[in-house]
């Protein structure tokens, strides 16, 4: 743990990038917008985001950017993650990217979706590993900021391929590494196995990054022993729970671990997500606070009515009513 804490300590160097966090909060395409991410650095404000996976074919055809490329002039330090097969699209979106104000581009190679795999992008890339280091060399040759890769360990257990893949990102101008530690075929379901990630770590020199099942700093703390990971990164554990980075990242700077988040301060953050996703996004952040509502309704009495209430709730007022009613319920039974 010592040696461990050493290196915590000190910050992450991603070629030009300095970073003074080692806890990064993933990609997460249809959660982690402007509004989430604004929510996360409160508690963690020097860690790295990423935007949701954007393509390059979209950001190609569109004559405007994307809103899923938005970034608040504020956000520091932010990744715009960009997924595609063809060279010549992600180099000219990475391009965009730069202008956006992006301080690293991130490449998709780990998604598992069909949609996307069937068109030669995500998790398919690990397939065809010139075409991942066409990809690569690329947008480097394009961008002068530092270009990352997000990949898993392989297509399936007959293919966990992420040694030789590792190296080949590496080899064609890769900068950093974050590595899922499950398969294609796994999706988001069995253990991630972070021996893999400890055998990435092993044989190349630029920094790599954990990522898969980082729920808790407990989780956070054994992923890195295991690993000797250079960080780790949030996913799903950030779900209805923007505070996860900022715990982990606390821990790993002071030794100690902040006060529990109670039941009406989780809520409470619930609720500003809502408001705030109204104002960003209208009748559409309505609808997308439903899953969000959801997700942060866990770990107090009568939770389960309130998830379903508010997976259907349809306006502003009608959620700020629900949330505020059980704010103060939960408010009374943390007093008594
Ligand atoms: C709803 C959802 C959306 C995701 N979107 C993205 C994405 O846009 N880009 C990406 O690289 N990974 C995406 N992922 C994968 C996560 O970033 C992460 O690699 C994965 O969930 C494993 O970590 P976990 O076990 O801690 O959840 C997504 C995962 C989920 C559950």
């Amino acid at each position: 743990m010592f040696q461990l804490k050493e290196k915590l300590s000190t910050p992450l160097k991603i070629a030009s990038v300095e970073l003074k966090s080692r806890v990064f909060q993933s990609p997460l395409s249809g959660v982690t917008d402007l509004v989430f991410r604004r929510l996360v650095r409160r508690y963690a404000p020097q860690s790295m985001m990423y935007t949701e996976m954007v393509s390059a074919t979209e950001i190609h055809h569109l004559k405007a950017i994307p809103r899923l490329m938005e970034i608040a002039p504020d956000e520091d330090p932010i990744s715009i993650q960009l997924f595609d097969c063809r060279p010549d699209f992600m180099a000219e979106a990475a391009e965009k990217a730069v202008a956006e104000g992006a301080k690293t581009i991130d490449i998709n190679m780990g998604c598992p979706v069909n949609k996307i795999t069937k068109k030669g992008g995500g998790s398919s890339l690990l397939r065809q590993p010139e075409i991942a280091q066409a990809i690569v060399k690329e947008v480097v040759k394009t961008v002068d900021i530092p270009v990352t890769v997000k990949t898993r360990i392989g297509w399936d257990d007959q293919e966990i391929t992420i040694l030789d893949f590792a190296k080949k990102m590496e080899d064609a101008g890769a900068q950093m590494l974050t590595i899922h530690g499950r398969t294609r075929a796994q999706g988001y379901n069995g253990k991630a196995r972070w021996e893999w990630i400890a055998k990435v770590k092993e044989i190349v020199s630029i920094p790599v990054i954990a990522n898969g099942d980082i729920f808790s700093v407990d989780a956070a703390i054994k992923c890195l022993e295991e690993t000797n990971a250079d960080g780790v990164m949030c996913s799903r554990g950030t779900l209805g729970y923007p505070f996860l980075v900022g715990e982990i990242d606390y821990f790993l700077q002071t030794g100690t671990r902040r006060a529990i988040v109670t039941p009406s301060q989780r809520l409470e953050c619930a609720k500003e997500h809502f408001n705030n996703l109204w104002e960003y996004k209208g009748i559409k952040g309505i609808y997308q606070s439903r899953k969000h509502l959801s997700w942060y309704c866990k770990g107090f009495s009568g939770a389960s009515e309130l998830r379903d209430r508010v997976s259907r709730i349809e306006t502003l007022e009608e959620g700020n009513q629900l949330l505020d009613h059980a704010i103060e319920l939960c408010r009374k039974t943390e007093i008594n």
